[in-house]
């Protein structure tokens, strides 16, 4: 089969698996507590949840990541990702664009993010080991194709390590997202998809011009069980043993917002985010947004009401967790009392990433 052919075909394949199978990590933001605040002091219809964005402003502060486009079947799924993000107000991500850089006529099944989405922020989609390829030149091809107002440039070398037509050839990578980040107009969002992002990581990111991170955390999602699945349909022993054995691989989500905050970029958290909650405990953690994607897509495969509904749900629920912390706006909740416990603490110690004070009573109480 053709490169082009394969790329669309896995698109397809990627969405049937993660539709019917069991695919996910488990989340870590059990070990993440946010302490009740009994008098909030908060009329809770007066929060507000309007969030800046790389020079936008998200209605809430939450997005529906990165994940589709390239094959035809995946056009109604975008357009109705796109019109359930525009009525929300949440920013909205399309999924690699590298099929429609292979075959033009794929165009169409991105772009139709954007025209069911006019307002919102909407930001294209490459893979790191794709630059190389494609260049400057090709990256400008994407945002055009969506007029995105940012570009995310998507690590997935856990994924390219467990497949069978893996990219191996990790060389260079920094130097092209440097090139990128000069040559674009647009601002440059680097995001994992699954493994997270350390604080070594997001500092050589920072040093290349990148606008913002997105930690794409372990938890949720899991790329490595897509490809053993994938693997094992095809009766490819090796490589479904290698998903398998790496499938419990990376960076939790909560650990690695530790990791990235705190260098003066905005953070977005995404790997297993199932509720407001846990986007409020995002904030907390130092996220500026939160974005998920398997709820929002399973919900897309029925229709554009479904989407919303699952989004309006966690908005709700932010809304409940920002009240009981009595946090008027979502920067407020980077005040609240966190506590951190069991594995996620332990790591964050080691680390050198978790200050107890956080979780302190107030001095002189004690
Ligand atoms: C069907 C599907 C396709 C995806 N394709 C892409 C992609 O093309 N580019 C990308 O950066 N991430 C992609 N992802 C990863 C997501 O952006 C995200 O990191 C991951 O789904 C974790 O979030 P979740 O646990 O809320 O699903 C995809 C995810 C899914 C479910």
């Amino acid at each position: 089969m053709p490169r082009r052919k394969l790329t669309s075909q896995r698109k397809l394949e990627h969405l049937q698996i993660v539709a019917h199978e069991p695919i996910e990590s488990v989340s870590r933001f059990g070990d993440v507590e946010l302490l009740h605040r009994a008098l909030p002091e908060v009329n809770r219809r007066e929060i507000r949840l309007e969030t800046p964005f790389l020079g936008k402003t998200l209605r809430v502060p939450l997005m529906i990541v990165s994940m589709t486009g390239g094959h035809p079947a995946t056009r109604r799924v975008n357009r109705r990702l796109g019109e359930a993000a525009e009525k929300v107000g949440m920013g909205i991500g399309v999924g690699s664009q590298r099929a429609a850089l292979e075959d033009p006529h794929l165009v169409e099944t991105y772009r139709v993010v954007r025209e069911a989405a006019p307002t919102t922020f909407v930001y294209g989609n490459i893979g790191v080991p794709q630059l190389r390829k494609y260049g400057v030149e090709g990256v400008r091809r994407i945002v055009e194709m969506v007029e995105a107002d940012a570009l995310a440039i998507h690590l997935n070398f856990l994924q390219e390590a467990v497949q069978p037509e893996g990219d191996l050839d990790a060389r260079g990578c920094l130097g092209m997202v440097r090139q990128v980040c000069r040559g674009l107009r647009v601002p440059v969002l680097v995001k994992e998809t699954g493994a997270g992002i350390s604080r070594e990581v997001a500092l050589q990111l920072r040093g290349a011009g990148v606008a913002a991170l997105d930690v794409g955390g372990l938890g949720g999602t899991n790329f490595a069980l897509v490809e053993a699945l994938r693997a094992h349909r095809r009766r490819d022993r090796l490589q479904e043993h290698l998903g398998r054995v790496f499938a419990d691989w990376g960076i939790p989500t909560p650990l690695s917002i530790l990791e990235c905050q705190g260098l003066g970029l905005p953070v977005v958290a995404t790997g297993g985010i199932r509720s407001g909650l846990d986007v409020a405990k995002s904030i907390a953690l130092g996220a500026t947004a939160a974005s998920a994607g398997l709820p929002f897509i399973k919900a897309a495969m029925t229709s554009t009401r479904m989407v919303e509904e699952t989004a309006q749900t966690m908005v709700e629920e932010l809304r409940t967790a920002m009240f009981l912390t009595g946090s008027r706006r979502p920067r407020d909740l980077r005040r609240a009392p966190l506590l951190l416990t069991g594995r996620t603490r332990e790591m964050a110690e080691q680390r050198g990433l978790w200050d107890p004070r956080r979780a302190r009573a107030p001095r002189g109480t004690r």
